[in-house]
């Protein structure tokens, strides 16, 4: 069963579902967000427990966000999608040494000072757009922020102008923000205190091959007899036993 579980969650079918295949045509970030995490948030959300709710951490420019509130509505899921990103320029280089100067990678004239309003603006377009009945509540937050306010159940401002307390139980997290060992570890910690028995992660850039902190950091999850494997495409989906 198991092994059955883990070869379906494996694959990279064709999709079938047009708003699928059309999203990635839609909103910025095609290249953020690898095939194979679409079977893993299908999988997580078919068997969300009821209890909780979703989670993101980093959401760009709103692919995987609306991605995942479209699969929350098709599968007749009430749990509430909640995200975070800060929106800073990451350039390429940024974490080998200190940053230089204030512009995007290869454009000497381009300033990262514009990146934070034009991809919090992306963000927002798309999301006003494909998920108008449903929107998410997104904080422009760095996650150890956002995790201090889910703890506290402080009120805070979504970038909708909606006022609301964070907090609760969490069944679903999509993990996908500072990839660096100690951010990865320190998110996954976050949400493990508010995981319901049953939730799910996906780590997002875990994959055995690659060589970010969060893929050292799964390497190291799979000894916490606390949790399953229940996907590998090839990033890790992992399930809370206990
Ligand atoms: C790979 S992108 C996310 C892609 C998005 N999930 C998608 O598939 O469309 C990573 C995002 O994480 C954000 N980020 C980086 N460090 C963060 C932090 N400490 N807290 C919250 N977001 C962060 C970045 O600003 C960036 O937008």
């Amino acid at each position: 069963m198991f092994n059955k579980l883990l070869k379906k969650l494996n694959s990279t079918e064709p999709e079938t579902d047009l708003f699928i295949k059309r999203i990635r045509s839609l909103v910025i970030g095609e290249g953020m967000l690898r095939d194979g995490n679409i079977e893993l948030f299908k999988h997580a959300i078919e068997h969300l427990p009821q209890d909780g709710h979703v989670i993101e951490i980093g959401s760009y420019g709103g692919l995987s966000t609306n991605l995942i509130n479209y699969l929350l509505i098709k599968n007749n899921k009430p749990n509430m999608l909640y995200s975070c990103d800060a929106w800073i320029y990451e350039g390429y280089t940024d974490h080998l040494k200190p940053v230089a100067d204030n512009y995007i990678d290869g454009r000497p004239d381009v300033l990262r000072t514009n990146y934070e309003s034009y991809m919090k603006d992306a963000f927002i377009r798309a999301t006003t757009w494909l998920s108008a009945h449903r929107l998410p509540h997104s904080f422009h937050m760095k996650s150890d922020i956002f995790f201090e306010y889910w703890k506290e159940n402080k009120q805070a401002t979504d970038v909708f102008g909606r006022t609301i307390s964070l907090g609760g139980q969490i069944s679903f997290a999509y993990v996908d923000g500072d990839h660096s060992y100690e951010s990865a570890w320190k998110d996954f910690n976050h949400v493990d205190e508010f995981l319901v028995p049953k939730g799910f992660i996906l780590l997002d850039d875990s994959a055995d091959d690659q060589s970010f902190g969060s893929a050292k950091m799964m390497k190291e999850i799979k000894k916490d007899s606390r949790y399953k494997i229940v996907g590998k495409n090839p990033n890790y989906l992992i399930q809370k036993i206990a």
